[in-house]
């Protein structure tokens, strides 16, 4: 074989490619996957996940430190040096790309730097951003791109006045006022950033509620928190224009539905965050013939092939939630079904996590589509004010929802609002995946103080008969 023949070429470093890559070399393929962004790892990464986590986190223990003078600690100057916390961030993302290239190098993944064409079934040529060009064979091939923002007739990202969410993770200076389009996890995330580090933030959000998908009392709730936070909202309202002016950003907003008055908010920078599309230009797609469905995504059946043999995709670009650990899930299964072996995907067991203070965390069914399917339920709640170590912690807000099959007692969605609510949704979804009811959470010993006494109280409270409230 010469060095340009592979078994697998993927195409995208994110962790839907990169991870693919690492399978399918530990179960014997030879590999090579190509990234033209020059750092393995893909938005997630490099501008999403992980610098967003690194700010998100150093700007909650900023707003925590302010008010930890209740335990009795005080800080005589309290100050934030917004270079270094971004040189932080910076750190963080080079430690994870890094590690991408360590696994690269120790699976004998081929990691290649450039632009990638599918010229035809199984030859892809490359643009390498060292310069020159480079032609390389696979016997399968996986589409692995990623998604990009979605923009907005009328506004113009310059990711300085008008940013996207990679220009909202790198501001030079905290933003009096930061105007945030769509009230989305991105907008959500990163409001909460800059309102902790000290700017005026107005959501505007074309709905009448937040976080559409979100279970709708999680929702409600988890508004009311951000509100007592200092997030402005504007809900049924879209935005319609923004001007970026020398020191300003100006926004035309209308009501969302039926012809009242336009309206005008003016703040220093706004932050567009009304959703991703599928990432496909410029791979050749069209010229070959790929089927796309009416969203841009590439259709797949399900074992992620598309109508072209040996071309496959995963993640962001194909339908699904545009989620890191789902497009992980799918590089796997995928490379495990080229190799032969059984692969599949429990797409009813993906959990979504909102990154703020408190988190919100759910997997499974909300009420809403339990309703549509017409599917009896019961639900048991649990409040973190009840809860003996979210009181010492001082991280009350929140609460635990379970819905059980009304006959079977089965769980079918579990929702949690609160701290910690992104690390405690892997118990969730550990009991659905062994399809487990509620009282099998009920009966399973939680350790105590934990906050995961809240999601053993939820599940007795399924039953109508939680202990400690
Ligand atoms: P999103 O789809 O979550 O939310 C976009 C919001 O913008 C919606 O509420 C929508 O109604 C609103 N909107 C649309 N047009 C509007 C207009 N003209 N004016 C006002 N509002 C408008 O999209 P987002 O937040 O950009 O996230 C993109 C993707 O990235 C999502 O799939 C999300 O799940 C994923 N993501 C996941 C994260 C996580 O798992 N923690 C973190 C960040 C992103």
């Amino acid at each position: 074989m010469s060095d340009n023949n592979f078994d697998l070429v993927v195409i995208g470093a994110g962790p839907g490619g990169y991870v693919c890559a690492l399978r399918a070399a530990q179960l014997g393929m030879k590999v090579a996957c190509i990234d033209k962004r020059g750092a393995p790892g893909g938005t997630c990464l490099n501008v999403g996940c992980i610098p967003s986590k690194a700010l998100l986190h150093a700007s909650e223990l900023y707003a925590e430190a302010a008010h930890a003078q209740n335990m009795g600690i005080t800080f005589s100057s309290l100050k934030l040096d917004l270079e270094k916390m971004m040189a932080y961030k910076a750190d963080g993302v080079d430690g994870n790309t890094d590690g991408v290239r360590y696994l690269f190098k120790k699976n004998k993944v081929e990691e290649i730097e450039g632009a990638a064409k599918i010229g035809a079934a199984g030859a892809v040529e490359i643009d390498l951003l060292a310069g020159g060009t480079r032609a390389v064979n696979a016997k399968n091939i996986v589409i692995a791109t990623g998604s990009e923002v979605t923009p907005l007739p009328g506004i113009e990202i310059d990711e300085e006045r008008i940013v996207s969410s990679t220009g909202a993770l790198s501001f030079d200076k905290v933003p009096k006022h930061l105007a945030i389009i769509g009230a989305g996890i991105i907008g959500l995330e990163l409001g909460s950033v800059w309102k902790r580090l000290g700017a005026e933030v107005t959501v505007i959000e074309f709905l009448d509620r937040i976080t559409p998908g979100m279970d709708a009392d999680m929702a409600k709730n988890f508004q009311r928190v951000l509100k007592k936070q200092g997030l402005k909202f504007m809900l049924g309202k879209k935005v319609t224009a923004a001007k970026a002016l020398k020191n300003s950003v100006k926004l035309t907003l209308a009501p969302a539905s039926g012809d009242g008055a336009a309206e005008t908010l003016t703040a220093d920078r706004a932050l567009l965050a009304v959703g991703r599309r599928p990432h496909t230009q410029g791979l050749g797609l069209e010229a070959l013939g790929v089927a796309m469905d009416g969203a841009g995504r590439v259709e797949t059946d399900a074992h992620f092939k598309t109508n072209i043999d040996g071309l496959y995709a995963i993640g962001d670009v194909i339908a699904g939630p545009m989620l890191a650990h789902k497009a992980e899930d799918e590089g796997v299964a995928l490379a495990e079904h080229l190799a032969g072996k059984p692969a599949h995907v429990n797409y009813g067991v993906i959990p979504s996590v909102v990154y703020t203070a408190p988190e919100v965390a759910w997997v499974g069914r909300n009420e809403e589509e339990l309703k549509e399917a017409g599917i009896a339920y019961n639900v048991g709640k649990f409040p973190f004010t009840a809860n003996g170590r979210a009181k010492v912690n001082g991280t009350t807000d929140g609460f635990v929802k379970i819905l059980a099959d009304a006959t079977s007692d089965q769980v079918l969605g579990v929702h949690i609002l609160g701290a910690h609510a992104g690390d405690m949704i892997a118990e969730a979804a550990v009991a659905m995946e062994f399809s487990a009811s509620a009282e099998d959470i009920a009966r399973t010993c939680h350790a105590h103080p934990t906050l995961t006494e809240a999601v053993k109280e939820a599940a007795l409270a399924v039953d109508k008969r939680a202990l400690h409230m």
